[in-house]
């Protein structure tokens, strides 16, 4: 493990975290800083300058995905590349994702200070709607980077306000014409993600360091149900398609079917959109989201598999279309790099555990692509995608140090 003079800042990284949470900020210390709003590409330009300052070189592809690059001494290598995103949740927390991307920055500060060059270049990437709230799924700029999907893939999807991610991702593009352009999709050296854990597990064992071991897997489906609008105070029940009851008939089967007695099996409706969404008329339709997840492949695409007969079933009435928006299979990171952060954590005097992710993450698609993992802080009670989200500024600090060492280790 490499010794350098290189020291990530805690106060410099804790304050630029700060700096992005003012951005979009909503009550209880949460942010609402959704993938292609105003706030995000506030966000986005923060990081333009704070990138200016070190000398980075700024650049956005056709995913809108942000890249920060220095140098290294070989002009011909390939980058170790390291990042997460600036995309919240709509009732997020300050560190999902931003914490990434700033440990990233505080990286390539911290050599820049220190007057280090790598052999490596080294890039620090925010990836474009990570987070999949406003428009889903998530994760749509890695996958575009990646290559699993075109980046018009998306292009139909909107948001709540019937705006089209296509709509979105070209007003951000030309809010931030002024940026250079680099192709999409590259083929880095490594890929490394900081991230807090999003769960208890760190701090119930009160360690600094989680070592990704890999991401389980996850299905996005979109029910809809489709029945007939009518008077709530004239049409006899007995003759309605009542969209709101059939779906609720659906959800509390789905929630009975996909019971696990071993509590692995994560199933969530976490979305619903009622129309005419009126007190006093009968639903004509509903849509509501299913998040599924499972550690095991076969498991995850068995249960999944088993969604659209459950739901079609609960119907009386009223017709349903169910629609799969997002597959990704549980995921193994690269031997090397779990090692490799082991002992970055084990060289820095952390105490660290492996750890699996029920989140999913970009690092899933940019595994794809190259050899990654990812380091985990822990989250103080597991809490995340939730305002009350929250690590110290020390324990965000450990990961960077971790961090750091890593990149130093496979940039030369
Ligand atoms: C990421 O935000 C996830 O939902 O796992
Ligand atoms: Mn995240
Ligand atoms: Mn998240």
């Amino acid at each position: 493990m490499p010794q350098s003079a290189a020291r990530a800042s805690e106060t410099r990284q804790w304050n630029r975290l700060m700096d992005l949470a003012e951005i979009g900020a909503i009550a209880g210390n949460g942010v609402n800083r959704q993938a292609l709003t105003p706030g995000d590409r506030a966000a986005r330009r923060l990081m333009v300058g704070w990138a200016a300052d070190i000398g980075a070189t700024v650049s956005i592809d056709e995913a809108n995905n942000l890249w920060l690059r220095v140098e290294g001494s070989d002009a011909s290598a390939a980058p170790v590349l390291t990042g997460s995103h600036l995309d919240s949740q709509p009732k997020g927390g300050r560190f999902d994702g931003a914490y990434g991307v700033v440990a990233g920055l505080e990286v390539i500060a911290a050599l820049h200070d220190a007057g280090i060059v790598t052999r490596r270049p080294i890039e620090v990437v925010a990836w474009t709607n990570e987070e999949g709230s406003r428009f889903a799924p998530g994760c749509t700029g890695s996958m575009s980077w990646a290559g699993t999907h075109d980046v018009h893939h998306w292009d139909e999807v909107r948001d709540q306000e019937g705006v089209y991610y296509s709509t979105a991702l070209a007003e951000q593009m030309k809010a931030e014409s002024d940026l250079p352009r680099r192709p999409l999709g590259s083929k880095p050296y490594a890929y490394v993600e900081a991230h807090i854990e999003q769960g208890p597990i760190l701090e119930a064992e009160a360690l600094d360091i989680g070592v990704v071991t890999g991401i389980q897997g996850s299905r996005w489906f979109t029910v809809t149900v489709s029945g007939e609008s009518a008077h709530a105070g004239t049409a006899p029940v007995s003759l309605r398609k009542d969209a709101m009851i059939e779906a609720m008939r659906a959800i509390l089967a789905l929630s009975e079917a996909m019971h696990d007695p071993e509590d692995v099996l994560r199933f969530t409706v976490g979305r619903l959109a009622v129309s005419p969404n009126a007190s006093n008329s009968v639903a004509d339709s509903v849509t509501f989201s299913i998040d599924l997840r499972h550690p095991d492949t076969e498991t995850l695409r068995r249960r999944g598999d088993t969604i659209p007969d459950v739901v079609r079933a609960a119907m009386r009435a009223c017709t349903v279309v169910v629609r799969e928006s997002f597959h990704a299979d549980p995921l193994a990171f690269a031997p090397a790099v779990i090692d490799q952060i082991e002992q970055a954590a084990h060289a820095a005097g952390f105490s660290h555990r492996r750890i699996a992710s029920g989140a999913f993450h970009d690092a899933q698609f940019a595994a794809r692509v190259c050899q990654a993992g990812m380091i985990f802080v822990p989250s103080r009670a597991g809490i995340s995608h939730n305002p009350a989200e929250f690590t110290s500024a020390a324990q965000l600090a450990k990961g960077t140090e971790v961090l750091l060492r890593t990149v130093l280790a496979l940039a030369g």
